[in-house]
Formats: structure tokens, C-alpha cells, sequence
């Protein structure tokens, strides 16, 4: 959905965030600010702050901050257009509604209509659970596995009757058809074409929500010694017009809350595993039910919290499930950390086994999803040079897609670090990973020329202007502020120098200043970029009138921008494909380059 821009304006205006922030947080004045504990991280002295002056909260804890929207996309794990409309809601601003089509009016009555019989159905399954004399097993069954009452109700678990129609009975009474039971994956066609049964028969049933809370399916498992017949132990719905699979996420909905009060997620395998955890009183999970992990799963862990424990089983296909998952989680900017159980456990056996307690050592002491998969790798392949490159192979799939230069290059080390394979043959790799890049570079008269990012990956050359530049700054960084803006990630040559750049910067947006020792430290596992950092403070200490050399310093920047820039434009024009015309006048604007 598109907001017209005069709404988003308006409710802009009409928002005001000291307001929609203390509906979550506290907050006390102290001086021109309004101070609270900071929501998105754990916090004791108060370092969340709003100004209303400029509507904005910061936090000097954790680094989040923004606008009254940006606060609620957070807070509520909303995307930027549903934090818009909760806005407008709130501040009483009508959004005008797009005419919908009648195809698009059609589906939205019909995902209406599932939803109310997947509704109807989980208060019947949870009824039945709690009152039945024939659910006694069930009752038991839960309890034998340490689920109390409360817990079965606020997952309002339930019971699926033995016989072949008491749901659809059921349903009929509320006026609702067979036929669209079928359609919300309740019921099946009998086979030559007359009448229906119940899908679930005999089992206990976990009601499925989506990411808004409303139940889009179910899972059942059968009893023990009830599957004699060859009855698969859970069955879940089908895919219908409001379930996904690939989207949803069991238990996120209940949990969400209380995985970003925690700062981090866990994702388990099974109905049975998440509840375990919460029983327990780990209540920060959510459960992918058997399917393999997908981007779309991720994108929705994401908008709860960055920080995610994969828990899978010890056996070797519970690893190799482990490292598919990875990737997706570090592609998205997500950090990720591995938790590898011990043969023959699963996260439920294991927590009623040893408790809480041990639980949360063990997930205070996890290796990294990188860490992980280099270890399992040598564990696996073996040290000789074929072993090893399987293992950087494996390592370097996890970070091919991180965007972040700066994390990318702390991983790079790492593996470095780990298999003891060079940094600079590595950056090789990953740049060829990637062959959509470098193809590009060709110029118009068919020569290879060097792609800015073969070059990047060059040792730094520490008589360059780039690092004369760098160096000044180290030395001098009374003057970062005037070089924030000159675009130094879109053309510093040489990508160590680059991620040195961004983590100066960064540096000093959060100290306002920049010196050895904290920039060393923010450069802890990043040795090469610490080393380059040392080299050029080194080579270049404060000089006599550093006013000079800062106003050349910054023409210098001023060129290699606007050339930077100029190449952008270049390629966008490339890529446009473009006339014979357009084609002549690219070459002479080459030519000016
Ligand atoms: P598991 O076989 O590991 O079962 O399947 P579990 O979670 O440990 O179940 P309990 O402890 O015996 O009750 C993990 C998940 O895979 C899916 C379910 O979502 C299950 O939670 N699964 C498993 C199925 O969909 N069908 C099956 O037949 C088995
Ligand atoms: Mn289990």
C-alpha cells in the first residue's frame, strides 16, 4: 500500500513522540530531554532519550534512533507503512483508501471466511481438550510432558476427536459448509466425490497464528501407541489462501514481545521443543515445524530482534540443516550463533533433562554461525589443503551477501584467522563470488578494465593519497566532521581502507572523537584493519599547520567524488542499455573523465 505524501506529512506533524513513547516507556525530564530505560536493549542506567524539540529518541546504549515512526517499527515490530497507518489511527488522520479491485475484494472475503473457521475450529479443538471425558489421554499425555494448564491455554492447545465428522458437525451448526472447511484444510473430499471428513482425527492440536495473530492453521499429533496404523506422528495443514508455511513462524506471535525484551530470538524445530522452552521459562523462541528455514522466515525474524540462536540437532543432518540456514540469517544482517545439541536430544529433552539453568550456560557459550561452520568444516573435511578448502568454500557462502563492508571485513579475518588461509587471497574470492560485478566493468571498446572491486582488494598502498587522507584524520580528527560528507565509501580505492574509513566514522558519530586506543579496541577482531590503522598513525603524525593540508586534502576529496559520482552515472546509463545516440555522447562524456 502506497501512503500519499501530504498523509505522511500530516501525520508527521500530528505525531508527537514524547507521546507515543511513554506508552512504552516511562520517561523523566532532565534538561531540554526526556530520559527512560531504553526499550530495545537491556538497561539499567536510563540512556534512552527523546527531544521533543526535533521528535526524535536516541539511545546512547544500543545506538537506536529516529522518529515516532521508526519508534513504533521497532517497538512493534511493524513495517514502515503499518507504523504509518497505527499513527494515523492514533492522531485520528484518515488514510484514503485505494479502490480495490474485485478480484482483490473477492480473496480478502474469502481469507476473512477461513480465518473465522479456523477460529471456530481452535475453540472447538481447546474446548474439547479441557471438558471431554475422551480427551482424559490427551490431558494426561500434555501433562506426562510437563505442560501446565496455563501454558495450554495461552497456546490454547486442543483436541481433535476420534470420529470421521465431529469437527464438520460442529461447523455445520455455526452454518459454515463443508466445502469452505475443505478450502481452510479442516476437512477432506471423500473419495468419489460425496460428503467430507475431518482431516484431524485423534490428536492434539496446536493452533497456528501468523504474524498478526490470526490462526491460519494447525498441527496435530497423534498419541503414543495410537500410530500403529502408519499414521505420521504430526500432521499439519495444507497450504491454503491464508497459510504459507514458508512465511510462518510457530509461536512468534505469542513470543515476540518477549524475545526482543530478551535482545535475542531462539528458532527451534517443533511444536513440542518451543513449548518445552517456554514451560520453562525460556519464553524467547520460535519454531520452524519441520520446514527447512526460508528468507521469508528470516525477514520476519528480523523485524523482532538482530540477534538469533539457531538450535539444531547434533546428528549430521541437523548440522547440514544448520549450515543451509546461515547464510540467510548473516545475508540479512543478522547475527547468529549456533546452538548444536548433544546426539539424541532435541531442545525439549534436553531442557526437562537438565533445567533452565544449564540451558542458558550453554547459550552463553555458543560459537558464531562463522565460527561454527569453520570448525564443523575442519572437524569434517580435514586440514590438508583440499580439506581446507572446503571449509573456507563453506565460510565464505556464509558472508558472500553481507552488504556491510565493515562486518564483512571482521568476518573475512576471521576465517583468515581460523584456517589460517591469507586475508588478501580470500578477498579475492569473495569478490569472485559475485561474478554480476565484475562483468560490468567492461568498457564500450570490449578491453577488461579493472573493476573497482578486483582493485579494492589490492594490499593497502600506504604512499597513496587515500592513505595520506586516512592518516590525517587518525592525526587530526578535530577535522572529521568536515570530511563526513565527502562519500569516501563510494571511492577510497582499497576496501581495508574503506572499512577502516566506516568504522572511523562511525567511531567518532558515537564518541564525537577518535583515538587510538578506542578505535583499537572497536578494531579488536579485525587485526589487519587495527594493523593498518597503526601503520598510517604512524606515518603520518600531527603536522605543523594542519589547516593547509586539510583544505588540500579536502579538493582532493571534492575530485575523487565528483569522479565517483560521474562513474555512477556512467554505469546507470550502461545499464540502460541505450541508443546508438546516447552510446556516441557516452563515449566523449568518457573521454572528460
Ligand atoms: P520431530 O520428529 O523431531 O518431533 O519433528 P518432535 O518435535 O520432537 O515431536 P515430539 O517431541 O515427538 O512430540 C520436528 C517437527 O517436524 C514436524 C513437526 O513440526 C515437528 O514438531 N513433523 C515431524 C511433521 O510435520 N510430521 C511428522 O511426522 C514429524
Ligand atoms: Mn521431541
Amino acid at each position: 500500500m502506497h501512503i500519499p505524501e501530504d498523509v505522511l506529512q500530516a501525520v508527521k506533524d500530528a505525531a508527537n513522540i514524547r507521546q507515543v513513547v511513554s506508552e512504552y516507556v516511562p520517561l523523566k525530564k532532565r534538561g531540554r530531554n526526556w530520559v527512560g530505560l531504553c526499550p530495545f536493549h537491556p538497561d539499567k542506567d536510563p540512556s534512552f532519550s527523546v527531544n521533543e524539540d526535533k521528535q526524535i529518541f536516541y539511545c546512547f546504549g544500543c545506538g537506536e534512533g529516529g522518529n515516532a515512526i521508526k519508534f513504533l517499527m521497532k517497538m512493534q515490530g511493524l513495517s514502515f507503512v503499518e507504523a504509518v497507518k497505527a499513527l494515523a489511527g492514533r492522531y485520528g488522520i484518515t488514510i484514503p483508501e485505494r479502490p480495490v479491485s474485485a478480484a482483490r475484494k473477492k480473496k480478502l472475503a474469502l481469507d476473512e471466511e477461513l480465518i473465522r473457521i479456523n477460529e471456530e475450529a481452535a475453540d472447538f479443538f481447546h474446548a474439547n481438550l479441557l471438558d471431554l471425558r475422551t480427551a482424559q489421554p490427551a490431558r494426561d499425555y500434555l501433562a506426562d510432558r510437563g505442560m501446565t494448564q496455563e501454558l495450554i491455554e495461552r497456546f490454547r492447545l486442543g483436541w481433535a476427536m476420534e470420529g470421521w465428522d465431529s469437527l464438520l458437525n460442529h461447523l455445520q451448526k455455526k452454518n459454515i459448509p463443508a466445502a469452505l472447511a475443505e478450502k481452510a484444510g479442516l476437512a477432506l473430499a471423500r473419495r468419489g466425490g460425496k460428503g467430507h471428513y475431518d482431516r484431524f482425527r485423534g490428536r492434539i492440536m496446536f493452533p497456528i497464528r501468523d504474524w498478526e495473530g490470526r490462526t491460519v492453521a494447525f498441527g496435530g499429533r497423534i498419541l503414543p501407541g495410537r500410530d500403529s496404523h502408519e499414521q505420521p506422528k504430526y500432521i499439519n495443514s495444507p497450504e491454503t489462501p491464508v497459510y504459507n508455511k514458508r512465511r510462518v513462524l510457530y509461536g512468534l506471535y505469542q513470543n515476540k514481545s518477549v524475545i526482543r525484551k530478551a535482545g535475542f530470538g531462539i528458532v527451534v524445530e517443533g511444536y513440542m521443543d518451543l513449548l518445552a522452552l517456554v514451560q520453562a521459562g525460556v519464553g524467547n523462541v520460535a519454531a520452524t515445524l519441520g520446514t527447512a528455514l526460508t528468507e521469508q522466515h528470516v525477514n520476519f525474524l528480523k523485524r523482532v530482534c538482530n540477534d538469533w540462536v539457531v538450535v539444531f540437532d547434533g546428528d549430521a543432518a541437523g548440522q547440514k540443516a544448520a549450515v543451509r540456514a546461515l547464510p540467510l540469517f548473516y545475508g540479512r544482517g543478522l547475527n547468529v550463533k549456533v546452538f548444536s545439541l548433544p546426539p539424541d536430544d532435541d531442545p525439549d529433552t534436553f531442557i526437562r533433562r537438565e533445567g533452565k539453568d544449564a540451558w542458558e550456560k550453554e547459550i552463553q557459550n555458543l560459537p558464531s554461525g562463522l565460527d561454527f561452520v569453520i570448525d564443523r568444516g575442519i572437524a569434517l573435511y580435514g586440514t590438508d589443503p583440499e580439506g581446507k578448502y572446503r571449509t573456507v568454500e563453506d565460510a565464505l557462502s556464509l558472508i558472500a551477501d553481507i552488504e556491510d563492508s565493515v562486518k564483512k571485513s571482521l568476518l573475512a579475518s576471521r576465517i583468515a584467522q581460523k584456517t589460517g588461509v591469507r586475508e588478501d587471497s580470500l578477498w579475492e574470492r569473495i569478490t569472485r563470488h559475485r561474478p554480476g560485478r565484475a562483468r560490468r566493468n567492461k568498457n564500450s571498446d570490449g578491453n577488461q578494465q579493472e573493476s573497482p572491486a578486483e582493485a579494492a582488494h589490492d594490499a593497502p598502498n600506504i604512499n597513496s593519497a587515500d592513505a595520506k587522507l586516512l592518516g590525517f584524520l587518525l592525526a587530526h580528527p578535530a577535522f572529521m566532521e568536515e570530511f563526513a560528507d565527502c562519500g569516501m565509501e563510494l571511492w577510497l580505492e582499497n576496501a581495508h581502507m574503506q572499512s577502516l574509513w566506516n568504522a572511523m566514522l562511525n567511531l567518532y558519530r558515537q564518541t564525537s572523537r577518535i583515538d587510538m586506543a578506542s578505535l583499537s579496541e572497536a578494531l579488536e577482531n579485525l587485526p589487519s584493519l587495527r594493523a593498518l590503522a597503526m601503520r598510517l598513525s604512524a606515518a603520518f603524525p600531527p603536522g605543523e599547520n594542519p589547516r593547509e593540508l586539510c583544505t588540500c586534502l579536502k579538493s582532493y576529496c571534492e575530485s575523487r567524488k565528483k569522479k565517483a559520482l560521474r562513474l555512477q552515472v556512467l554505469e546507470e546509463l550502461k545499464a540502460e542499455g541505450g541508443t546508438q545516440g546516447a552510446e556516441n555522447l557516452l563515449k566523449k562524456f568518457q573521454h572528460l573523465l
